[in-house]
């Protein structure tokens, strides 16, 4: 049976390339962000290259005294809605978000507005008692670094609701997976230095939807992300601190 899933930051690549993915599958899907003519264009694109069922709507995840007539908006089109990708996310300028009238907005989209939207549809899902919620956190927020502090700790908070939500949506039937990626080649990391081990867009959104048919609720991307970070979460924090990393 197919799916009927909402993709929220639907105009990133990372979620483009799963969209793809879920449109391979014969899924009917809900994308969602603040652009609408791209959002327009990508609904095109996927209709005619795969013959699904495409609809887009406007949602800003800052705004989240929205997000609940959002979400009805979804439903009234989409009422069978199985899945939820939430892959927005913002990375700011992370030397200018030491300031806190910077770093708010990155806690406020990757964080906040995460937890805002993602409540309404665990609730709604709940209720259906089937379903799954994939939620792109990253590697950053396996441990704070200089270079990404307050990213890191956005997505370090959204990985831990999300293990929270996992446990609370299990025994009512919903799955819900954490995606983890390392460096992936889209404009949130275009000219960045110091990148290393870059996978594509595509990589991330066949193993993204791939993620669905295995049992891991936690996915590193590459794989082998998790063995770095394993190595440099064993780095003791008087190492650690000296690094500059
Ligand atoms: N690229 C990497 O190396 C990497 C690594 C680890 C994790 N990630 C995570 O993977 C996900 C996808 O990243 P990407 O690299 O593919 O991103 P990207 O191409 O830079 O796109 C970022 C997306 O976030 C959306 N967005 C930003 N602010 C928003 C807001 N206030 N409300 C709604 N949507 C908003 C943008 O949509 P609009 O501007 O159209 O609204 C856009 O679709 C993100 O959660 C990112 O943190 C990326």
């Amino acid at each position: 049976m197919s799916d009927a899933v909402l993709i929220l930051g639907a105009t990133s690549a990372i979620a483009r390339a799963t969209a793809v993915a879920f449109a391979a599958r014969g899924d009917t899907l809900y994308l969602a962000s603040r652009d609408e003519d791209e959002l327009r264009r990508i609904s095109a694109d996927l209709r005619l290259r795969f013959g699904i069922e495409v609809h887009f709507g406007l949602f800003d995840a800052e705004a989240t005294e929205t997000h609940e007539a959002f979400f009805k908006s979804v439903i009234a089109i989409m009422p069978t809605i199985s899945g939820v990708v939430l892959a927005f996310g913002y990375l700011g300028d992370q030397v200018l978000a030491r300031d806190f009238s910077v770093g708010k907005k990155v806690i406020a989209i990757n964080f906040t507005g995460a937890v805002s939207i993602l409540s309404i549809c665990a609730n709604y899902l709940e209720l259906l008692q089937h379903g799954f919620i994939i939620g792109i956190a990253s590697v950053a927020g396996d441990r704070g670094r200089q270079s990404n502090y307050v990213y890191g700790a956005a997505k370090g908070a959204l990985s831990l609701y999300l293990q929270g939500l996992s446990n609370r949506l299990y025994a009512r039937g919903v799955r819900v997976i954490t995606i983890k990626p390392g460096f992936v080649d889209t404009a949130m990391t275009y000219g960045l230095p110091g990148l290393f081990l870059v996978a594509s867009p595509q990589y991330l959104g066949e193993r993204i939807v791939g993620s669905l048919g295995k049992s891991a609720d936690v996915v590193y991307l590459p794989w082998f992300w998790r063995y770095i970070m394993l190595i440099i979460k064993c780095i003791p924090e008087p190492i650690f601190k000296r690094m500059k990393l």
